[in-house]
């Protein structure tokens, strides 16, 4: 194997057709609509900036506290705070556009008919290159509004916003970890109209203070997400992955490092989306994509799109 220099190491990839200059996105919902980053990072230098995910009308989320730490993770009980689709649509987009980011806008709803309803109102927008249905947001009253956890319902949200929108926006379904079979989900949403998937979103969490003896969220449950979470994100990749061959994947789930995003390529993500690591260190996606070129470089890789799913060509060099 020869050792490149990582400057010859070449990160494009594709995600559905939509070609990125590197495979590094915000995860939804850990850089808002991307301006606070922007301070730190160059938003347009990012692979794509994967928005909070939006319902149809502004929304204030759960009481406080929203956020606990926990070994090597995080609790978030946010409830998709946002400003509503016409809130993001006259303040954030423009914005986003005006920086020359690449904008994957995620969207969530209550109800199927929400979810076609925002897809309807993107029609005639301009400026968004995919849109990823949150349909696995754990921070919801009724656990029967997390669509993902059920084939049918998935399925059902899926091919409403395909539908809807035009068909050169690209649709990625944000699936659960919390299922027992994700594969039979992905399977769903593929048959639905999803041109890709993104994996994982949190898993159901809890903490409890053993001083106050009650619940550290004021919501009670919540998301949990950081490195914890990493095996379990490779896990569902790697599956989905070897069930779907063909379906592009953006694997997400505790990445902090170049390693850590090259250990989900090889079990399938064509791209990675970074979401925890951004509290602590908001310069990551710049760090991460060196980190990433050295890994590759050392392997003798020149180019990131080799990489995606070598964990299952087993015997093959
Ligand atoms: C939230 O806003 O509660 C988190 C959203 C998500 O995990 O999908």
């Amino acid at each position: 194997m020869t050792t490149l220099h990582p400057g010859d190491v070449d990160l494009r990839c594709s995600v559905a057709g939509v070609e990125l200059p590197n495979p590094l996105m915000t995860a939804s919902g850990c850089a808002a609509a991307g301006r606070e980053l922007h301070q730190f990072v160059d938003v347009s230098s990012l692979g794509a900036v994967v928005t909070k995910s939006v319902m149809e009308a502004p929304r204030s989320g759960r009481g406080t506290p929203r956020m606990a730490e926990t070994p090597s993770g995080m609790l978030n009980s946010i409830g998709l705070q946002g400003p509503g689709i016409e809130g993001f649509l006259e303040h954030d987009l423009p914005w986003l556009r005006a920086v020359g980011a690449r904008t994957v806008l995620s969207i969530a709803g209550v109800s199927v008919a929400e979810y076609a309803q925002l897809a309807r109102r993107l029609r005639r927008v301009l400026g968004i290159v995919m849109v990823e249905v949150n349909i696995s947001c754990p921070n919801v009253e009724d656990r029967g509004q997390v669509f993902a956890c059920d084939p049918g319902a998935a399925a059902a949200v899926i091919g409403a916003v395909r539908a809807e929108l035009r068909p050169e926006v690209r649709v990625l379904a944000k699936l659960s970890p919390d299922v027992t079979d994700v594969v039979a989900v992905a399977r769903s949403v593929v048959a639905a109209g999803a041109d890709g998937l993104t994996m994982i979103n949190t898993m159901l969490g809890m903490a409890i203070d053993t001083d106050t003896m009650r619940p550290v969220l004021a919501g009670t449950t919540g998301g949990l997400s950081g490195p914890a979470i990493r095996p379990v994100a490779v896990r569902c990749v790697y599956q989905v992955r070897a069930a779907l061959p063909q379906v592009p994947i953006v694997g997400v789930g505790g990445v902090r490092s170049g390693r850590d995003a090259l250990e989900l390529m090889l079990a399938g993500a064509d791209a990675i989306q970074l979401g925890t690591v951004l509290f602590h260190d908001p310069n990551a996606p710049v760090r991460i994509a060196d980190e990433l070129r050295a890994e590759l470089a050392t392997r003798g890789v020149s180019k990131l799109a080799d990489v995606v799913g070598h964990a299952h060509r087993l015997g093959v060099t």
